[in-house]
């Protein structure tokens, strides 16, 4: 089955479909020992020979999409130079190549996606699609009205204003306040950074949801292949035509 260039480079991982346009552009690709430039070419995986900057270009064999729970203490990594625990320990049996989409700070636990499909990660990491990470946040002491209203309105990090989000408080109890929150971005430290910025300090932080892909009872440590269901709507949130 033939496909778009730039769908062939995205699926193999090389870039999302916009970078491999660019990469096509700049003359680093080459189609059966050609240079190609023109963005409109066709491929045919089982019959071509794709190249980028001379190293050929494959797509994997049949694509994996992990779901797992990560638990706090492991670092989003498939290998660590400083040798502490990673989320590679507890995937054991998940083929070469599957790899995390977006990160979650070692602190943090919660559903984590990984997989070998480049031009789906592409997607989930990108601001554009909107796509919702639902997080619970525990946090010291009581969030006002006001310091939620300023945590869904955004707030400056790194010189530049978080997008709009979403804060549902769902419990406040003694000096703790049990929160919802949904952002669509993926700024490093996000939800501790702003928690922070209104006086409230993160004691504890799960992400609960990825799009449409719920944690739901996945036991920490644990991961589990998505089904196909699962699969079709997260295709459908990240607008790809369905397979
Ligand atoms: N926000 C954080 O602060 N940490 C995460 O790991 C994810 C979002």
């Amino acid at each position: 089955m033939s496909m778009r260039l730039n769908r062939f480079l995205a699926r193999a991982g090389a870039a999302s479909r916009r970078g491999a346009d660019a990469l096509i552009e700049a003359g680093r690709v080459r189609l059966n020992g050609e240079t190609i430039t023109r963005l409109a070419t066709s491929v045919d995986p089982d019959r071509d020979l794709v190249e980028l900057d001379g190293a050929v270009v494959t797509l994997p064999e049949s694509l994996t999409y992990i779901a797992l729970n990560k638990p706090p203490g492991y670092v989003v990594t498939m290998s660590d130079p400083q040798g502490r625990r990673t989320v590679a320990d507890l995937l054991t049996g998940v083929p070469p190549g599957v790899v995390p989409v977006g990160r979650l700070d070692a602190g943090t636990g919660g559903l984590l996606i990984l997989t070998d499909d480049g031009e789906l990660a592409n997607r989930i990491a990108h601001p554009s699609y909107e796509i919702d990470k639902v997080y619970e946040v525990e946090a010291k002491g009581t969030l006002s009205e006001e310091e939620r209203l300023k945590l869904e309105a955004g707030l400056m990090l790194d010189g530049r204003r978080t997008a709009p989000a979403t804060v549902r408080v769902v419990s406040t109890a003694g000096a703790a306040t049990v929160a919802e929150m949904t952002i669509h971005e993926g700024r490093k430290r996000q939800v501790r950074r702003m928690f922070e910025l209104v006086g409230h300090p993160v004691t504890r932080l799960t992400r609960t949801r990825v799009g449409p892909i719920e944690l739901g009872d996945l036991p920490p440590g644990r991961w589990s292949h998505m089904s196909d269901e699962q699969l079709r709507t997260l295709r459908e949130a990240l607008k790809m035509p369905a397979e």
